[in-house]
């Protein structure tokens, strides 16, 4: 008998009430009037006379801990469903948040769209990239200081070393290599350098590549199109200047200033009182590059052009801190989509 009583305790204790079914099927099981434990109270008279009374007892017990079970489970089914009643479907929904896009995303969108209606194609290549490509088809020497350890993060691949692109000039090399001119695209997309981090250098950062070859491609079609690209990019009064420098991948080389957009030229803290912004590196593309790559340096001439990205965003949103750009402080972020 106590074996029984033991059993049903734990039955009672165990059994799932999640619904008004299950509710009922506990009431008929433990409390009805055909149930386990009036069962046992029938049983009752089978046993010897000294222990009825304990056992009585035990069976009071077992029935009230079943009536408990039940009060306790139908209240709680109760408040349930009265939750489910004072949902009101008249209130308003939650508001999704909507996202905002990367200031470098936008200026990066706005810088293909420019060369897209002239006619130039986006291409792409890896970041993870061979020396070949990055040096070597460039027509870096081979102990020219840009291979450095200091600028560039190698990577032991067994015997060979690769690199993190250090410029997506590299880009330049592999669509030469895959394509035959004109060719006129631009390939955007991140670099890396080993830098230490500051509000002016980062060890990542982003440029635009430029490339244009054809047939007499001439200086005078690099000053054009990239003076048609400031005037898009910061406005109709927007001025560029070109100074003479030096690439190991173009001859001649220059780089590219643009009048300050903060200023209009009357000098200020940001373009340090000279009225002028660089902007970009470019050049008439080497011969030696074009024959690297198997195009004929004899029947084709053309000219290349890198510009950072961070740098436009710079003088566009005049955020002069780098690290802005990768903190993903939604605060900074939001604020370049209006509307959000
Ligand atoms: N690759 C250069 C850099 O990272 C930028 C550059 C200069 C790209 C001249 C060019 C170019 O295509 O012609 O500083």
């Amino acid at each position: 008998m106590n074996e029984k009583i033991e059993k049903i305790k734990e039955e009672i204790a165990g059994h799932v009430i999640a619904s008004k079914e299950n509710l009922e099927s506990f009431r008929i099981r433990f409390l009805g009037s055909k149930s386990v434990v009036k069962d046992l109270f029938s049983d009752l008279k089978t046993v010897a006379n000294e222990q009825r009374r304990e056992i009585g007892q035990r069976l009071n017990a077992l029935r009230q801990e079943a009536q408990t079970r039940f009060d306790q489970a139908k209240e709680q089914l109760e408040d349930a469903a009265s939750d489910d009643e004072k949902l009101d479907l008249s209130r308003p929904g939650d508001s999704i948040e909507i996202g905002a896009r990367h200031p470098l995303s936008l200026v990066r969108s706005e810088i293909i769209e420019i060369f897209n209606r002239i006619g130039f194609s986006v291409s792409e290549g890896p970041e993870i990239e061979d020396d070949w490509h990055n040096f070597s088809a460039l027509n870096f020497p081979p102990e020219h200081p840009a291979r450095d350890m200091q600028d560039t993060f190698f990577i032991q691949k067994g015997e060979e070393e690769i690199a993190l692109r250090t410029h997506t000039s590299s880009v330049q090399v592999r669509v030469m290599e895959n394509s035959k001119p004109p060719i006129r695209t631009i390939s955007p997309g991140r670099v890396y350098r080993n830098e230490a981090i500051s509000a002016r250098a980062h060890c990542f950062f982003h440029q635009v590549e430029g490339l244009y070859i054809d047939k007499d491609v001439s200086f005078a079609d690099l000053k054009q199109t990239l003076m048609h690209f400031a005037k898009e990019m910061f406005g109709e009064k927007a001025q560029i200047r070109l100074r003479p420098s030096y690439f190991p991948f173009t001859e001649p080389s220059a780089e590219v200033d643009v009048s300050c957009t903060i200023c209009n030229k009357k000098g200020c803290n940001v373009c340090k009182y000279t009225g002028w912004l660089e902007i970009l590196g470019c050049g008439m593309v080497d011969p030696n590059v074009l024959d690297s790559s198997n195009i004929d340096s004899k029947e084709y001439s053309g000219f290349a052009f890198g510009m950072g990205v961070e740098r436009i965003a710079q003088l566009k949103y005049r955020v002069n801190d780098l690290r802005l750009y990768s903190e993903n402080d939604v605060r900074f972020l939001k604020q370049f989509t209006p509307g959000i």
